[in-house]
C-alpha cells in the first residue's frame, strides 16, 4: 500500500459496538489497497477485548480512556481529544461509527470538525422521549445531524431519520448484529455455568444495565425476578452482571439471603459465544439491553423488555418481543404467561426476525466502497 491509499477509521468504545461492528471491519479489512484502522477509545476494557479476540481482530490505537465509575463528561472529553489527534495523523477518508454511546457521539463530532465524512451503522433508531435511553437517545440524534451516510437497519428508522430531517444519503441495510450473531450461532456454542445443570430447569436469562433503571426501577425488576422463581420451581435465572458497580452491587445484595438463591446464577459478563449458547439454550429472555432484543428473535426465543420505551418498536410490531416495564408484578405476570401458556410462547418464538438476514455488513461495505472509488 502506498502513501496515497485511502483509509477507513472505525471507532468503538464498548461491547455492543465491537460486536456490531466486527463484520463490517472483517469486510473492510478483505479490501485490497484500503487500509482499515480499528480505533479503539477503551470506553470498556475486559467487555471489548474478548469480543476483539472472538472475531478475530486487532486495534491500531487505543485511548485507553476507561476508569471506575466515570461520568459522562470524562468520556465524551477523552475521547474527543484522544481522537482529534488521531484523526489528524491518518486523514482517513471515512470514519464510521456505531450506535449511540458516547464514544460513537465523540467520534463523530471529532470527525465532524475536521470535515471527515462519517458512516453511521445502526442510524435512525429513536425513542422520541429525550430521556429514555439516557444518553443514548441524544446521543444518537446528535450524530444523525453530522452524519454523510446513514446505514437504517429497518424501514422504520429509515423513516426516523427522513422525519428529522437530516442531511446527508440513508440507506436500509439490516443490523449487523443479525451477521456477527449467525457467525457465532454457526459454531454451535454452549454456554457452561458451573453447577447450572441445563437440563434441569427452564432458564430465565437475564440482564439489566440502562441508566434510566438505577435505583428504584432495579429493586422492582429484582423483585419481579424472585416473584418468577419463587411461583415456578422449574425455572432458574441466569444473570450475566454488567460491570459497573453501580449495577453489580446492588444485584448481589438483593439475592444475597434470597430463599430461591439455589436457582440463581449471577455471573461476569459472558464472552459473546456463551451468551450467544445461552441463548439458545435460555427458555426466554428478560433484558433491558438493546442488542439482545435484535439476536433473541433469530435463535426463537421470546424477550420482555424491561424499559418504559423501546427504540425496536420492528420487534414489539413482529411480536417477538414485549414491552413490560419494571413493576415487578407486571413482570411476574409476563412471564407468567409465557410460562403456562404454550400458544403464547409459540407465537413470540416463531415471529419472524424483523431486524435482517445476516447481510448488512456486505451492503454497508459495497456503499463505502462506491463512496472510496468516487472520491479516489
Ligand atoms: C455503555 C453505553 C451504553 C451501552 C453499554 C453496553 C454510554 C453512555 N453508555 O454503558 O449505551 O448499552 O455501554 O455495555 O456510552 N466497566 C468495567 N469494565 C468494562 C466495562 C465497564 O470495569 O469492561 C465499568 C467501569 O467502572 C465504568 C462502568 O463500568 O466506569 C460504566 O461504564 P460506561 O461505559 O460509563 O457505561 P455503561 O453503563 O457500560
Amino acid at each position: 500500500m502506498t502513501l496515497s491509499t485511502p483509509s477507513v477509521c472505525v471507532t468503538l468504545g464498548t461491547r455492543p459496538e465491537a460486536i456490531k461492528l466486527a463484520p463490517v471491519i472483517q469486510k473492510l479489512r478483505g479490501i485490497a489497497n484500503l487500509k482499515t484502522y480499528v480505533i479503539l477509545t477503551g470506553q470498556h476494557r475486559e467487555m471489548v477485548d474478548g469480543v476483539m479476540e472472538l472475531f478475530n481482530l486487532n486495534s491500531d490505537r487505543d485511548l485507553a480512556i476507561m476508569k471506575p465509575k466515570q461520568t459522562l463528561t470524562e468520556i465524551t472529553c477523552n475521547s474527543l481529544q484522544g481522537l482529534e489527534e488521531i484523526f489528524r495523523e491518518l486523514q482517513p477518508q471515512l470514519v464510521i461509527v456505531q450506535g449511540d454511546t458516547s464514544t460513537a457521539f465523540s467520534a463523530a463530532l471529532a470527525a465532524f470538525y475536521q470535515k471527515i465524512p462519517i458512516g453511521h451503522v445502526e442510524a435512525g433508531l429513536r425513542t422520541d422521549d429525550l430521556f429514555n435511553p439516557y444518553p443514548e437517545e441524544a446521543n444518537r440524534r446528535l450524530i444523525s445531524q453530522i452524519t454523510q451516510f446513514h446505514f437504517a437497519p429497518t424501514d422504520l428508522a429509515v423513516e426516523n431519520l427522513y422525519k428529522a430531517g437530516v442531511t446527508g444519503k440513508i440507506y436500509q441495510t439490516g443490523n449487523t448484529v443479525i451477521d456477527a450473531l449467525l457467525q457465532v450461532a454457526d459454531t454451535n456454542p454452549q454456554c457452561n455455568i458451573a453447577s447450572l445443570d441445563w437440563s434441569k430447569y427452564r432458564v430465565l436469562l437475564a440482564t439489566v444495565h440502562r441508566r434510566e433503571n438505577w435505583g428504584q426501577p432495579l429493586q422492582d425488576i429484582l423483585q419481579g425476578f424472585h416473584l418468577i422463581l419463587e411461583n415456578f420451581s422449574d425455572t432458574a435465572l441466569l444473570l450475566p452482571m454488567h460491570r459497573n458497580p453501580t449495577v453489580r452491587e446492588p444485584i448481589k445484595a438483593f439475592f444475597a439471603e434470597s430463599q430461591v438463591k439455589e436457582r440463581v446464577f449471577l455471573t461476569e459478563p459472558l464472552d459473546y459465544k456463551q451468551l450467544v449458547g445461552a441463548i439458545s439454550g435460555c427458555y426466554l429472555l428478560l433484558t433491558d439491553s438493546g442488542g439482545l432484543q435484535e439476536e433473541a428473535p433469530s435463535l426463537g426465543k421470546p424477550v420482555l423488555v424491561l424499559r418504559e420505551t423501546t427504540e425496536r418498536q420492528e420487534a414489539i410490531a413482529a411480536g417477538t418481543a414485549k414491552l413490560i416495564g419494571t413493576n415487578s408484578r407486571t413482570i411476574l405476570n409476563h412471564a407468567q404467561e409465557l410460562l403456562t401458556n404454550p400458544e403464547a410462547y409459540q407465537r413470540m418464538a416463531t415471529a419472524i426476525n424483523p431486524f435482517g438476514d445476516g447481510l448488512a455488513a456486505v451492503k454497508i461495505v459495497e456503499i463505502i466502497q462506491n463512496f472510496l472509488k468516487e472520491n479516489s
